[in-house]
């Protein structure tokens, strides 16, 4: 069959690695796409917000199955919109989507069907969140209700951050004027991946990520700076127990609203005293998770992601290898904040082993040249037989790579080596 999957970073060309492994796969296509993706699929020329030419371009070159990976083409509702023009597409409605697009609805699904999560209360009124903050007093976390690209969310330690951030959010700057005020919760932090078809639920594997800038976790937090799976923290029994105590009641939960959730659920969690707690759900595949997940997979993703459009997932199975992957996001000089665009990365056309791959996110071609087109550009991935394995080999690709412009963290995954 011929496959589209929409999006350009580098989860995308992870999926885009495990789909042309697959049987079932005639052609893929991608959109935007990227250089890294375009070597095992074709670009297709298409606005992804122009959901009437993606419908389009589906009937004309026979689509049967669209792979949406990331969140804004979700929460636009091109799920909904392919469906209904009789095109199957991966992913959750723009209704299911809500788990991530709106904080206040995931904690009022916790709320009502007992899913662990920190104490909370919305506000529409910036005097009423005030008064609540004066209330409880820090540490304290404040969030803004929407999308907010991972920036909506402040930890606070003192009562002057929580009303600065409060006061920012009621000044627009993530839109609308809505925020959630949680209890603030301490422990490891994993991530949970499972799939649900509506029904039933699939878990995948875990991962960990690290998302501020700096080597020992220090500075401004980014898109994440490199990850690694299996998460060594979540042991069977709390993997069991996240399953049934998170993932599964919030699946039920949107069942019994008349809108299955069916997609790839990733539950991030903070493992506290009183056991594990979800802090938010991502309504898609995680980014750089997805680029550790896939390396690990025994068994072919095209089967998996049809079985969750399908409602077939109650007759499927998944395995993945014991080793731990592990990548490095590579970073043109200066992200998160303002990054240059266009200097040349050499040197990756070499043979870098044969448990390494290089992922493409933000970049483009410049004539003979790839060169730096975003913030976070590549992610190199090993596989090893330990996390400290992979580590090792991760980054003696990373050292193979020519670019001067870049950077990267020296320490991704000292948690799990430790
Ligand atoms: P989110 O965008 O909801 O994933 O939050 C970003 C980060 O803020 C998380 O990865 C946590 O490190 C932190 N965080 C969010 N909510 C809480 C909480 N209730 N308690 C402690 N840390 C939190
Ligand atoms: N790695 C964080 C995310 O995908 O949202």
């Amino acid at each position: 069959m011929n496959v589209l999957l929409i999006g350009s970073g580098g989860r995308e060309h992870a999926l885009a690695y495990a789909l042309v492994k697959s049987p079932l796969l005639t052609k893929l296509y991608a959109a935007p796409g990227n250089p890294g993706i375009a070597k095992l699929a074709e670009i297709a020329a298409l606005k992804v917000t122009d959901h009437a030419a993606v419908i389009e371009f589906c009937k004309s070159n026979t689509v049967s199955l669209v792979v949406v990976g990331p969140e804004a083409p979700l929460v636009a509702g091109l799920v909904d919109d392919l469906t209904a023009a009789g095109i199957k597409a991966f992913g959750p409605t723009k209704f299911a989507a809500q788990l991530e697009g709106s904080k206040g609805f995931t904690k009022d699904i916790c709320a009502k069907f007992n899913i662990p999560t920190a104490a909370y209360e919305r506000f529409k009124d910036e005097k009423k969140a005030l008064t609540y903050l004066r209330k409880h007093g820090a540490p304290i976390v404040i969030k803004a209700d929407g999308l907010a690209a991972g920036k909506g969310v402040t930890v606070a330690m003192s009562l002057p951050e929580a009303e600065a951030a409060v006061k920012d959010i009621f000044a627009g700057r993530f839109g609308e004027g809505e925020c959630v005020i949680e209890e603030f919760m301490e422990g490891e932090e994993a991530s949970f991946f499972a799939l649900s078809d509506g029904m039933n639920v699939l878990p995948l594997a875990t991962a960990q990520d690290h998302k501020r800038v700096g080597d020992g976790d220090s500075g401004p937090n980014t898109g994440g700076m490199g990850a690694y799976s299996p998460a060594p923290c979540m042991t069977d029994a709390l993997c069991t127990e996240v399953l049934e105590r998170i993932i599964k009641p919030t699946v039920k939960a949107l069942a019994s609203k008349g809108h299955p959730y069916k997609g790839v659920l990733y539950a991030g969690l903070i493992l506290t005293n009183e056991g594990p707690k979800l802090i938010e759900y991502n309504a898609r595949f995680g980014d750089p998770e997805t680029q550790v997940l896939m390396p690990r997979l025994r068994d072919d993703l095209l089967t998996l992601l049809l079985a969750s459009v399908d409602g077939t997932l109650d007759k499927i199975s998944v395995r993945w290898k014991p080793e731990t992957a592990l990548t490095v996001v590579l970073c043109a000089k200066g992200y998160p904040g303002e990054v240059i665009k266009g200097s040349h990365i050499n040197g990756l056309s070499q043979d870098f082993g044969k448990d390494v791959e290089v992922f493409h996110a933000g970049t483009a071609i410049d004539g003979e040249f790839i060169v730096a087109n975003g913030g976070r550009v590549l992610n190199v991935t090993a596989l090893g037989a330990t996390p400290k394995e992979a580590q090792q080999n991760a980054y003696a690709a990373v050292d193979k790579i020519d670019w001067p412009e870049g950077f990267c963290r020296r320490d991704i995954g000292w948690r799990a080596v430790d």
